[in-house]
C-alpha cells in the first residue's frame, strides 16, 4: 500500500504543502462537531500524531468504525498548513478508508495507562506514546553502540548462545535439553551423557569467553546480544532475558577499560539527546522531572572513582540501618549501591579493587592477593549497569582460581590455551541493555524496557 511515513511529512512540511497525500495509522483521538472532524493518526514512525482534517461537506460518510480510537485507517488527502499551535501541517481529508474497525472493547484506553495495567497486554502496550517513546530510545541507542564501536574500528563479533561453560559461576543457566523426565538413569553424568551434546549445555549467561577468544586474534571486539540468567529474585532490574553489550580489549589494562567504557557511556548518551528530543521530554513529563538535564550532566561531567574498600567505609560511617549490614568482603546489596549513588555522588561512579571471593573467576589478582582488578559501574536510581574487570592473563593464577572454585577444568581448556599461547593484558565489560534503558528513560521496571519481558513465573 503506497503511503508516506507521518515522520517524514512531520520532519519536512514544506515539501508536502499543495501536494496530495496517502497516509495509513491507527486512530489516537478524534473530535467530532457539526460540519468538521478532527483525527489525530499515529502510524509508529514518530511520536508525533498527524492531524487529519475531514470535511463533512466533502467527504462522503465515513465507515462504521472509521472514528473509533485504535482503529486503522488510509486517508488520501492534501497537505496544508495548519494554524493549530502544536503542529505546522494538517491533512484535508478527500477519502477516508477503514482497514480494520477497532470495537469499543479495545483495552487501550485513555483512562487505563497505568504501567502496571499496560504490562498485562504487552503486545497492546507498544501502541501507547510511553512505549513508541521507550522502544525508539531501545533502537536508537542500539543503532548508536554499533556506531561507537564500528567507527573505532572493533570487530562485532556473534558468540554462541548455547554453551558448555559458566563465565559468572554463577550458577544461574538455564539447561538446553532433548530430554524429558527420565528416571532410568543412574547418574547425573550418565543423564548428560544421553543428551543430544553428550553433556551438559546451558543457554549463555554472558558472551565474555567467547569473546576474549576473538580479543586475542583480532585485538578489538564486542558482542552485542541476548543473555539468559535464570534469576530467582523477583526484581525490577533482573530480567531472565537481557541483551548484553560485551567488548573485549587487547593490550587494555583496567584503567584503559574504564576510561574505554565511560568514554561510550558519554557517547551512547549523547545519542539519545541528541536524536530523541521529543521521547525524552514525554518521559521525563510522565516518569522522571529532570532526566534530560540529569543526562547532559552525565556527557558533561566526570564520573567518579572510589574504592571498594572505602566505599565499605564510607556506608559503615554512613550511621544508615542497612538491612544487610556492611562488611569488607561482603557483596555490595541493591540498598549499599543506592546509598552511594543516589546519596553520596549522585552521578555515575565506578567501585574499583572488590574482594575476589564475591566476584568470578576470571579477573585479576591484585598485587595484595585479596582483591581483584574488576570495577561495576553504578548509577543513581538503578545501580549497576556494567561489570568490567581486567581478565587474568596468567595461566597459574587462572588455573588456581579455577581449582579453586571447585570449577571443572576440561570446560575451560581452550580458555587455558588462550594463557598459553600468546598470552596478553586484555579487559573488558558487559553493559546491560536494560539497565541503560531503564536509566535513560526513567522508566523504574525493567519489564517496560523490553517487549515480552521474561522473567520468574512470566512468560507470555
Ligand atoms: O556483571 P555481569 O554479571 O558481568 C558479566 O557478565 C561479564 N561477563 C561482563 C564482561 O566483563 N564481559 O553482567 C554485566 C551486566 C550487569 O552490569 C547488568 O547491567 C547486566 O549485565 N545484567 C542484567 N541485566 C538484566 N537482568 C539481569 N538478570 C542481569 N544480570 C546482569
Ligand atoms: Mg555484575
Amino acid at each position: 500500500m503506497k503511503h508516506t511515513d507521518i515522520k517524514r511529512i512531520l520532519g519536512a512540511p514544506e515539501e508536502y504543502f499543495g501536494k496530495q497525500v496517502v497516509v495509513c495509522g491507527w486512530i489516537r483521538s478524534f473530535r467530532d462537531s457539526k460540519n468538521m472532524a478532527f483525527m489525530a493518526l499515529n502510524d509508529g514512525t514518530t511520536l508525533n500524531h498527524l492531524q487529519i482534517v475531514i470535511n463533512k461537506a466533502e467527504v462522503p460518510a465515513l465507515e462504521d468504525g472509521a472514528s473509533r480510537l485504535g482503529s486503522s485507517v488510509r486517508i488520501e488527502g492534501e497537505a496544508v498548513r495548519s494554524f493549530n499551535k502544536n503542529q505546522t501541517v494538517e491533512i484535508n481529508a478527500a477519502k477516508v478508508t477503514l482497514l480494520g474497525d477497532c470495537p469499543l472493547d479495545y483495552p487501550i484506553q485513555k483512562a487505563k495507562t497505568s504501567l502496571d495495567y499496560l504490562r498485562t497486554l504487552p503486545h497492546l502496550r507498544v501502541r501507547t506514546n510511553t512505549f513508541n517513546a521507550v522502544f525508539r530510545v531501545r533502537s536508537k541507542i542500539s543503532a548508536a553502540i554499533h556506531r561507537y564501536f564500528q567507527e573505532r574500528d572493533y570487530l562485532y563479533v556473534h558468540t554462541p548462545i548455547i554453551t558448555g561453560s559458566d563465565c559468572e559461576g554463577a550458577g544461574k543457566i538455564f539447561q538446553v535439553t532433548t530430554l524429558g523426565y527420565a528416571p532410568e538413569y543412574k547418574s547425573a553424568e550418565e543423564y548428560y551423557a544421553a543428551d543430544f551434546f553428550g553433556r551438559k549445555a546451558g543457554l549463555t549467561v554472558s558472551g565474555q569467553l567467547e569473546g576474549e577468544v576473538m580479543a586475542t586474534a583480532f585485538g578489538k571486539i564486542y558482542t552485542f546480544g541476548p543473555t539468559f540468567r535464570a534469576e530467582n529474585s523477583n526484581t525490577t532490574r533482573h530480567a531472565a532475558e537481557f541483551w548484553q553489550i560485551e567488548p573485549e580489549v587487547a593490550f587494555a589494562e583496567i584503567d584503559d577499560i574504564i576510561e574505554i567504557a565511560t568514554e561510550f557511556i558519554k557517547y551512547i548518551i549523547k545519542a539519545v539527546l541528541d536524536e530523541c528530543p521529543d521521547e525524552l521530554a514525554l518521559l521525563e513529563r510522565f516518569y522522571e522531572p529532570g532526566l534530560t538535564a540529569k543526562l547532559q550532566k552525565v556527557v558533561d561531567d566526570e564520573f567518579a572513582r572510589v574504592d571498594y574498600t572505602e566505599a565499605v567505609d564510607i556506608l559503615k560511617k554512613s550511621g544508615r540501618q542497612f538491612v544487610y549490614p556492611v562488611e569488607w568482603g561482603c557483596d555490595l546489596q541493591t540498598e549499599h549501591e543506592r546509598y552511594l549513588t543516589d546519596e553520596v555522588y549522585n552521578r555515575p561512579v565506578f567501585v574499583v579493587n572488590y574482594p575476589k571471593d564475591i566476584k568470578s573467576f576470571y579477573m585479576k589478582l591484585n598485587p595484595d592477593g585479596k582483591t581483584v582488578a574488576a570495577t561495576d559501574l553504578l548509577v543513581p536510581g538503578v545501580g549497576e549497569i556494567i561489570g568490567c574487570s581486567e581478565r587474568e592473563a596468567d595461566y597459574n593464577k587462572l588455573l588456581k582460581a579455577i581449582t579453586d572454585r571447585g570449577m571443572k577444568l576440561s570446560d575451560y581448556a581452550n580458555y587455558m590455551d588462550l594463557r598459553k599461547f600468546g598470552s596478553v593484558p586484555h579487559s573488558g565489560f558487559g553493559l546491560g541493555l536494560e539497565r541503560i534503558l531503564m536509566y535513560v528513560t526513567g522508566m523504574g521496571n525493567i519489564r517496560d524496557t523490553q517487549i515480552f519481558p521474561r522473567a520468574k513465573d512470566e512468560l507470555r
